[in-house]
């Protein structure tokens, strides 16, 4: 399923939701080029699950760690250079414990994660503020209840294609 946004406020909205529906070990797997919005839609997962205050990309630390409803772990990986630099920084804290991971540019260790988390890809659309949102199809039953409310939500717009 693809979703298309048009502002960045909307892909927040998506994120908001994301956050809201999400539950103890979820993993949240972005990918998609520089400037496509995996920080912009982790703003939105950290707003759902009742994070106060602004995410900031931890592109430089690496991984940060939010208190909400649940602990949100977002974590980073473009500067690594081996997926085994991942465990390092302590990714399995992150994975296996009982908060929510989101982690941008999940591809660069795409081995390390567990199958049953749900990748994401952003990537650029049409026009500049229009963003193309792909969820993977789930391995886990877990994800399907989200992808349809967030297909009944964004149909609205006339922005669902599956
Ligand atoms: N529909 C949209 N959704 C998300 N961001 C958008 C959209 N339209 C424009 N933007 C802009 O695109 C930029 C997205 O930046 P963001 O930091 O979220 O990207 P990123 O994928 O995390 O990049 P990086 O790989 O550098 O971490 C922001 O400046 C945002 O304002
Ligand atoms: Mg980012």
């Amino acid at each position: 399923m693809t979703i298309q946004t048009s502002s960045p406020e909307q892909t927040q909205e998506l994120g908001r939701i994301i956050g809201q529906q999400a539950q103890a070990g979820d993993i949240y797997l972005l990918t998609g080029p520089l400037g496509a919005g995996k920080t912009c839609l982790t703003q939105g997962i950290a707003w759902g699950l009742g994070v106060p205050g602004y995410t900031r990309s931890p592109t430089f630390v690496l991984m940060t760690r939010h208190r909400g409803r649940l602990t949100l772990y977002h974590i980073d990986l473009y500067r690594i250079c081996d997926p085994l630099e991942a465990w390092d920084m302590g990714l399995e804290e992150a994975l296996f414990g009982d908060g929510v991971c989101v982690i941008e540019w999940a591809d660069r260790a795409a081995e390390v994660f567990p199958a049953q988390a749900l990748w994401i890809s952003l990537d650029y659309g049409p026009d500049p503020d229009c963003r193309r949102i792909s969820f993977a199809l789930p391995a886990s039953e877990r994800f399907q209840p989200l992808l349809s409310q967030l297909a009944g939500r964004f149909a609205a717009s006339d922005g669902v294609h599956n």
